[in-house]
């Protein structure tokens, strides 16, 4: 008979009682835990971890309350080709998804996660994706046999027995079955990192909005009320009830008289949102200040009085460690100062943690992110570079007073960018939303290793790529279909920061040095900025910025501005292949949109710049 702690007779949720009952049936774990949340329950389960050798505590004079982990090398990043869609129809998914029949997929998973929680304990995760009781929230329950799973979850999430009091005895909730698909022999000894290097699963039911995920235990594979549930599914809900689940860091400018406006930027995946939605106003912008709602998901209602209002459904940071330090995200170091889990960074010999990019100069003996000795010289890097931390959000200092509130903030622009070492500008406006929507959709971003100028690029419309849980191109229709649903629809706009000159350096200084483009965007929401019209769209002259203090040469501006006509045309020509893969579903106003600005581009002077 299978232990149970005394929540599992409390639970009066029939639906998730019979959930429950059914997977230890099909996992067979060797106890249930029904986790309540408390900080007393996480504590006892980080000690747990670091009596079995899954954490290390870190010194606890340096980092309070906090652990490092070290993963399976195999296992350390999102598995892409291993994510699935499971709707009816390969249709339904489209081109940019791995589709499997769902019938199929079904039978496959019940025949690998038959027994597969042997020896370990299945514990179950009431969560809730946004603050609780809020209308634009939603609940999960996450069943998995990782309890770095569980710690996580509990940071990333509202997770505890609250959760179940507000799911009532007959609310819904997504069901995330999890496991990290390695059952252990009665007597066989457990490793640090449990995984399954053979078979990874990640895989959404989006018609029954339910995810089964097996065989990881990192990131987004293994903490499923991310990318799977707010994403994927949560894409899914959005499109049928008129609403928007994105990529998007949500960002609060305030000026110094008091205005707040509300910004939500989409980039792919390691290109800057954490960094963006920490910025801090740099010198020129005395009596700014920057508020963080969220870093990395953003859902987007229109509501009763006609506007765009967005939460962030989570409850904490999972950022990536490498490249973070004191000059580019001095808020990121404070955040992860206390309470963090670190996973796959370096440690140094007085028990704290190190990365690439935290200091100019590195430690000069570390243990790397796989547990061996380091040194400068020994050619290898020390921290993994997908390492994250996980911290709550209660730890950021720019925290906004809003972020929790259940109404959500007011967006009053969106913001698109990839990593494009050419072609395109610093900043420019779409000149409507249609426009915006093709900028957004046509969004591409360069390998981040890629050190060349005309680098191969990877389309990733709207930064969701990997994450939108159906057919792209319905998708487009659905973000086309949304000016009709709020009274004064964002501005859109589309950023680089990642132009580079002849000789492979940046243009742009980056980082908080981005607040010079936003605040031209925000000046162009409250409609006191000039701009002048450009093939791509609404953009500023040199003067038309804030540039000053920034020591920027008339020349360097160019190379950042300009829009080269014959690089121009090769990006549009790119994009058809695409749009190709679509084929007749792709909304015709975007290839309308296409068709214009290939016109623009090639009645403009074939280096057209804006201008002082
Ligand atoms: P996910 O958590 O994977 O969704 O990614 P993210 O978009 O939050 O990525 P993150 O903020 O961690 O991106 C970090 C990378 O972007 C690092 O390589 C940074 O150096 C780089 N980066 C961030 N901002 C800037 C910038 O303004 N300029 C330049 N050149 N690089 C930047
Ligand atoms: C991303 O890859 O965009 C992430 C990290 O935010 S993970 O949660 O692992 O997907
Ligand atoms: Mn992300």
């Amino acid at each position: 008979m299978l232990n149970t702690n005394v929540r599992m007779q409390s639970a009066g949720n029939s639906k998730l009682n019979a959930l429950v009952e059914e997977m230890a049936a099909l996992c067979q774990p060797d106890q249930i835990y029904w986790c309540d949340g408390t900080q007393e329950e996480y504590d006892r389960l980080c000690e747990d971890m670091v009596r079995g050798g899954t954490f290390i505590k870190l010194n606890q004079e340096k980092r309070p309350g906090s652990y490092l982990c070290r993963s399976h090398p195999g296992d350390v990043a999102r598995v892409e080709h291993r994510t699935f869609i499971c709707s009816k129809t390969k249709e339904d998914a489209g081109p940019t998804n791995n589709w499997a029949d769902p019938t199929e997929m079904r039978q496959t998973l019940r025949g690998i996660f038959s027994g597969c929680m042997r020896g370990r304990t299945m514990y179950v995760v009431p969560f809730s994706m946004g603050p609780l009781g809020s209308d634009i929230a939603h609940i999960g329950i996450q069943i998995t046999d990782s309890a770095y799973a569980v710690v996580n979850m509990r940071i990333m999430t509202r997770m505890g027995s609250q959760v179940l009091d507000i799911l009532g005895d007959s609310g819904e909730f997504v069901p995330c079955i999890h496991s990290v698909g390695a059952p252990l022999e009665p007597g066989q000894e457990d490793v640090p990192w449990p995984c399954n290097p053979d078979q990874k699963y990640i895989v959404q039911f989006p018609d029954e909005r339910e995810i089964w995920s097996y065989g990881s235990g990192y990131g987004g594979n293994a903490l499923l009320g991310k990318k799977c549930f707010a994403l994927r599914i949560a894409s899914v809900m959005a499109r049928e009830e008129g609403w928007l689940a994105e990529h998007m860091l949500l960002l609060g400018l305030e000026s110094p008289q008091g205005e707040k406006t509300y910004v939500g930027a989409a980039f792919p995946s390691a290109c800057g949102k954490t960094n963006l939605a920490m910025i801090i106003p740099p010198k020129g912008f005395e009596g700014w200040k920057a508020w963080t709602v969220g870093d990395d998901i953003a859902w987007i209602k229109p509501s009763a009085d006609g506007q765009f209002r967005a939460i962030n459904p989570e409850a904490g940071y999972f950022g990536v460690a490498p490249g973070t330090s004191e000059k580019t995200n001095p808020n990121a170091m404070k955040l992860v100062e206390s309470n963090t889990i670190f996973t796959n960074v370096a440690l140094t010999d007085d028990g704290d943690v190190w990365w690439e990019g935290m200091t100019d100069e590195p430690p000069a003996h570390l243990t790397d992110w796989q547990g061996n000795e380091w040194t400068p010289d020994c050619g290898r890097v020390a921290a993994h570079p997908n390492a994250r931390f996980t911290a709550p959000a209660s730890s950021c200092p720019t925290l906004d007073p809003a972020w929790d509130d259940p109404k959500g903030v007011p967006v009053s622009a969106f913001i698109f960018g990839g990593r494009m070492s050419h072609t395109f500008p610093l900043v420019f406006q779409s000149y409507d939303w249609d426009h915006g929507v093709y900028l957004a959709a046509t969004m591409g971003s360069e390998a981040t290793a890629a050190a060349e100028n005309q680098a191969a690029v990877r389309r990733d419309p709207m930064a969701m790529l990997p994450f939108c849980g159906y057919n792209m191109a319905d998708y487009w229709g659905h973000w086309l279909s949304l000016k009709d649903k709020v009274k004064n629809p964002p501005l859109i706009f589309r950023v680089n920061w990642f132009r580079k000159d002849a000789n492979g350096k940046f243009i742009w200084p980056g980082f908080g040095q981005n607040m010079r483009a936003l605040s031209w965007i925000i000046d162009r929401v409250h409609g006191r900025a000039d701009a002048v019209e450009s093939p791509f769209g609404f953009m500023p002259r040199q003067s038309d910025l804030q540039l000053d203090g920034l020591d920027m040469e008339t020349s360097a501006f160019e190379a950042l501005m300009k829009i080269d006509r014959l690089s121009a045309l090769n990006e549009i020509n790119d994009q058809s292949s695409l749009f190709k893969r679509f084929g007749s579903r792709v909304p015709e106003a975007l290839l309308g949109q296409q068709n214009s600005v290939r016109e623009r581009v090639e009645k403009a002077d074939s280096v057209w710049h804006p201008g002082a």
